[in-house]
């Protein structure tokens, strides 16, 4: 059973889960390889399966990373298959999810060749491209600050980008983001994550912005919500999934779906290696 563990040649020592990942694999029998996926030397076809685990680099190069996803899939089992990495690396399938009566945060979007000066007008809200990880790109604006973020959604879509704003939910500043992460559809831990978006602060310009994480239980409520959003879902059961939510006084709504390329948290969750290591054991010997 040879699995491959997909980094990236730019997120090569940036990607914390990797090594407990890789010696829990090893622990549960797997003969796992550490591999960036831009790495043109590696023949893919000598694996069993390849695990998407920080392709973090996938963003500038979409078009690139997805024929990629595409070709490897057809010579090894790719986790998770390209045709939910092609529906999750761009933020508009918020708008499915919402059509289907799910707890989004309200979320509009902006497309390539229409006017950025008609993004709605909200209080405070975040402008961001749909196609983003990391917290790039990713800017908070007060009512006040009108022009600059239409400049800034402008730059996106001038870019052919297109571009997701939201409403600023302040419930994060007090109470955090919460991950929850499923492994085969089972529920393994969760963690908090710090506000990310300080008012007027310019984005980030590194590969993603440093986050403060902590380990949470999640509450009944969270956890209701994050498994109706995996429910509905138009895929197989996944290897793995993360759920992020942010308070609100409705109670949590979805900020995104991470499919592709979660940080998966494994050093705040008790026996969480071990738990994905028997997952993709079990997906082996299948
Ligand atoms: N609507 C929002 N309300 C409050 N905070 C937000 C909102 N959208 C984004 N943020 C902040 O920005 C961060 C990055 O946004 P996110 O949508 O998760 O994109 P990325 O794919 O870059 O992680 C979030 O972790 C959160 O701290
Ligand atoms: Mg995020």
């Amino acid at each position: 059973m040879k699995l491959a563990l997909a980094t990236a040649i730019a997120a090569f020592d940036l990607d914390d889960d990797l090594e407990p990942l890789r010696v829990a694999c090893e622990k549960a029998g797997i003969d796992t390889s550490v591999v960036a996926w831009d790495d043109m030397t590696v023949s893919w076809a000598r694996f069993d399966a390849v695990l998407l685990r920080s392709p973090w680099d996938y963003v500038e190069r979409l078009p690139e990373f997805l024929a990629w996803c595409e070709r490897t899939a057809k010579q090894a089992a790719l986790w998770n298959p390209p045709d939910v990495v092609r529906w999750n690396t761009d933020k508009r399938y918020l708008g499915d999810l919402a059509r289907q009566g799910l707890p989004v945060i309200e979320s509009h979007f902006l497309a390539p060749g229409d006017d950025p000066a008609t993004l709605p007008d909200l209080e405070e809200f975040v402008v961001k491209p749909t196609v983003g990880a990391g917290s790039r790109d990713a800017q908070r604006y007060l009512r006040a600050d009108r022009p600059a973020a239409i400049a800034h959604a402008k730059r996106l879509l001038d870019q052919a980008r297109h571009v997701l704003v939201q409403p600023y939910l302040r419930a994060v500043d007090e109470q955090g983001e919460t991950a929850l992460l499923f492994f085969e559809g089972q529920f393994s831990h969760a963690i908090r994550k710090a506000p990310l978006l300080k008012r007027g602060e310019d984005p980030t310009s590194a590969l993603f912005k440093a986050e403060s994480i902590t380990a949470r239980q999640p509450s009944a409520t969270e956890l209701d919500v994050a498994n109706r959003v995996l429910a509905a879902l138009p895929f197989d059961t996944l290897a793995y999934a993360r759920v992020d939510l942010l308070p609100s006084d409705t109670g949590p709504q979805l900020l995104e779906l991470e499919l592709t390329e979660p940080s998966v948290f494994l050093p705040y969750g008790e026996g969480a290696a071990a738990r994905f290591a028997a997952v993709l054991a079990a997906r082996l010997a299948r």
